[in-house]
């Protein structure tokens, strides 16, 4: 049975996403694990933007739905990782529930090491079914005051559902002094910091061309912070890309510039 992660955010647009993807990819391609990404964010969904992948006729909405199995709704991404997108039709938001994730991502965890589940922020009912359908969580928050709050209103939340809590990625940091520091977050939250990800243009750049980071930039300060933190979920030894595995990457990302990618379910 494969470990089911949640994504979690108090507040939006911290990087969950960004983290989802990439670890997703780090741990599929450079530890060789069977990993899906499942967009749980279904108002507004991102994970198969970020990817590229434009057009899913079969989505999570149609699996909540019963319309579909979510064996259906899963496709081959390109960087390794499988996909079950959200549909971006604000029409098929009609008629799902999702406090019926759960019992969905569990036929899956038989044949993924880890699903990473993408949630939605907050504690609204969309972000309440994520947490439900996952043994364990990452929180993503900024290094600022009211971002961290809101994560330790997730953790209470997350006691009381008895969820295992992985510790805090601490994401866009510049190191500027008006930044909260990772030892001020921990005491705040009383939760380990296990990442720290640098503030990355690159980042932006992977976005603009439907690549993730750690395939695009596999050598960049934030790629290997999310290699290491892949190593540090599955226990093993994070080691750094030897010079030619990462000039193979930097030609196969020259060229996938001009790819154009239409999914296909598996
Ligand atoms: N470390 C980083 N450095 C620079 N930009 C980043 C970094 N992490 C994420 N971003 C950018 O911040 C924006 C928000 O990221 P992302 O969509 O992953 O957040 P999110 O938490 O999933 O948002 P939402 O709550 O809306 O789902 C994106 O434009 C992304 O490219
Ligand atoms: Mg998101």
């Amino acid at each position: 049975m494969g470990k089911i992660i949640g994504i979690v955010s108090g507040k939006g647009g911290v990087g969950k996403t960004t983290l989802a993807i990439n670890l997703g990819v780090a741990l599929a391609k450079y530890f060789n694990k069977n990993i899906t990404v499942v967009d749980c964010n279904l108002t507004t969904s991102h994970l198969g933007l970020y990817l590229g992948m434009y057009y899913c006729p079969l989505t999570l909405n149609k699996v909540l739905r019963g319309d579909n199995s979510i064996e259906e709704a899963v496709y081959e991404h390109f960087s390794g990782i499988k996909v079950v997108p959200a549909s971006l039709s604000l029409a098929d938001l009609e008629g799902i529930d999702i406090l019926n994730l759960p019992e969905k991502v569990r036929e899956i965890s038989e044949i993924n090491d880890i699903i990473l589940l993408d949630s939605s922020p907050g504690l609204g009912r969309e972000a309440m079914g994520t947490l439900k359908a996952c043994d364990e969580v990452i929180f993503v928050t900024t290094p600022f005051v009211p971002c961290v709050m809101d994560i330790i209103r997730c953790k209470e939340v997350c006691d009381e559902l008895g969820i295992t809590q992985l510790g805090i990625v601490l994401n866009q940091v510049s190191k500027e002094k008006y930044e909260m520091s990772p030892k001020e977050i921990e005491q705040l939250t009383r939760l380990p910091v296990i990442a720290i990800i640098p503030y990355d243009k690159n980042i932006k750049k992977s976005l603009a061309i439907k690549t993730p980071l750690v395939i695009y930039k596999p050598n960049s300060k934030a790629s290997k912070e999310f290699l290491k933190l892949s190593a540090f979920l599955i226990g093993e030894k994070y080691q750094q890309l030897s010079i030619f595995s990462r000039l193979i990457e930097r030609i196969k990302s020259r060229f996938r510039k001009k790819e154009v990618f239409f999914p296909q379910p598996i």
